[in-house]
């Protein structure tokens, strides 16, 4: 009968260390509790790698960030359905097979990083 007490000495340390893990979260804040800022500029150099084709006051192979945001503004169009390809291109309709590419990326972003593109964008505007 000994394998019953292992079983009881087996169970009490997982009870235990259960207990031990529930302690520590209670103690100390978890990073999901703070809610991070969502950085556009972030998403613009890093996750989206739009900074490829985008620079601030320069076309290169898009339109600069300063043209793209000057005539979003004009126009009062959304940026945010741009991305998730739910509006036309307004800028260089013949250049919009290459960014069309970029939709597999935007798309699988949620609405808030959309929105944080969309501002730092707009950051440009003069
Ligand atoms: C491979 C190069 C490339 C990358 C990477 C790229 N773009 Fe573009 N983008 C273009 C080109 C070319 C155009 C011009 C065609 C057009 O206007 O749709 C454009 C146009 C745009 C426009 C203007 C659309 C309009 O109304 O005409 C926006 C806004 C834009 N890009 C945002 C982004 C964002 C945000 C990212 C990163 C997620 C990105 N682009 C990544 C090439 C790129």
């Amino acid at each position: 009968m000994k394998n019953i007490y292992l079983l009881l000495i087996i169970a009490m340390f997982t009870f235990v260390s259960c207990k031990n893990d529930n302690q520590e979260s209670f103690d100390k804040p978890t990073n999901n509790e703070v809610t991070k800022k969502i950085s556009g500029q972030e998403l613009f150099e890093g996750e989206g790698n739009c900074i490829a084709c985008h620079k601030p006051d320069q076309k290169i192979i898009g339109p600069s960030l300063q043209e793209i945001a000057k005539i979003y503004k004009e126009k009062n169009a959304s940026i945010v359905l741009f991305l998730k390809e739910e509006s036309d291109p307004i800028i260089d309709p013949s250049q919009y097979d290459i960014m069309k590419t970029n939709f597999a990326i935007t798309k699988s972003m949620s609405d808030d990083q959309l929105k944080a593109l969309e501002d730092y964008i707009y950051t440009f505007s003069k």
